[in-house]
């Protein structure tokens, strides 16, 4: 039976790839919607960009529009990475569909509350859509099975030395979603720095189907940042949360507690992981901290390969 999940995005380049990714094994991962949240764009940048990569692979999923900033202060995006469109690269058509007139929390509300069976929520982007939920309805913890998100790192931060960007834009969120009690895998940058992809890899998929090659395009500009920040190799990010959801096993992990620092000068949107060998706090998060890489880029390299097939039967080809 197919788990039922709310994917929560900001796309952004990562996240384009993860929702294809998940699209992909659509018999093991039932995407029941798609969430947008203000991050590496403004929301209706963001919501476009969701709009257009479903409409590219032909794919009927509802999309609600959430939080356009963080609960407190001002969206700070990450336009240096993602560029003007939040999705710079290969222009998209655009989408003839338009989102859901729900608010994301509503939508999701109501999709937790039908559903026969729990939800599991991955979020892939600042988390403010889902503090609001559990803030504002917290009955529906019952109904979550796992959050699977993206966000965080135990070693250190991307946007300041100890804060990445998920967290750094909404830690009063984070904290929120990482106390609430909901079982947590969290793709931190400890595991998603190590599912790179490498330049090589990158010029296979341009030489393929058209959904692969959309996917070189995008990491063709979404390189530039990473080359200029110092990193060989390109971060996927999102897709880790998607991918250790269809094979946990090629992941490690360590179960340890979790909390989100609000205050700290140097430490705000820090994920403090406690790893005493004898602590008070309980462990609340799965955190992944090592990757087969080889096998990360094959299950990514097979899955695209599969919506080529199916876009190029669709289009009758
Ligand atoms: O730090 C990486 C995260 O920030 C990813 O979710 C990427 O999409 C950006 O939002
Ligand atoms: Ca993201």
């Amino acid at each position: 039976m197919a788990t039922p999940i709310i994917i929560d995005c900001d796309p952004g380049h990562d996240d384009a790839i993860a929702i294809l990714l998940a699209y992909a094994h659509r018999d093991v991962l039932d995407i029941r919607g798609i969430t947008t949240v203000g991050g590496n764009q403004v929301l209706e940048k963001i919501t476009d960009n969701a709009l257009r990569i479903l409409s590219f692979i032909e794919a009927d999923i509802p999309v609600a529009k959430g939080a356009a900033g963080p609960l407190l202060g001002k969206l700070v995006t990450g336009e240096e990475a993602h560029g003007e469109s939040g999705m710079d690269g290969p222009v998209l058509p655009p989408s003839l569909a338009r989102p859901t007139d729900q608010g994301a929390v509503e939508f999701m509300l109501e999709l937790i509350r039908s559903s026969d069976d729990k939800i599991t929520l991955v979020p892939l982007a600042p988390l403010t859509n889902i503090a609001l939920l559990l803030t504002a309805y917290p009955e529906v913890k019952d109904k979550i099975e796992r959050i699977s998100l993206m966000g965080g790192g135990i070693s250190y931060g991307n946007v300041t030395s100890t804060a990445e960007f998920n967290i750094y834009v909404d830690p009063e969120a984070a904290r929120i979603v990482y106390e609430s009690g909901i079982p947590i895998t969290m793709s931190g940058l400890d595991v998603t720095d190590k599912a790179a992809i490498f330049e090589d890899e990158i010029e296979e998929l341009k030489r393929r189907g058209p959904v692969s090659v959309l996917v070189g395009e995008l990491l063709d500009f979404y390189s530039i940042y990473g080359k200029k920040m110092g990193y060989v190799g390109n971060a996927l990010h999102d897709p880790c949360a998607v991918a250790w959801l269809l094979h946990p096993e090629l992941f490690q992990s360590r179960h340890l507690h979790v909390t989100v620092e609000t205050e700290g000068k140097q430490t705000r949107g820090m994920t403090v992981a406690d790893q005493r060998k004898k602590t008070e706090h309980a462990p609340n998060v799965e955190v992944l901290v090592d990757v087969d890489r080889t096998a990360f880029i094959n299950l990514l390299f097979d899955s695209l390969a599969r919506l080529d097939q199916q876009l190029l039967a669709a289009r009758g080809v």
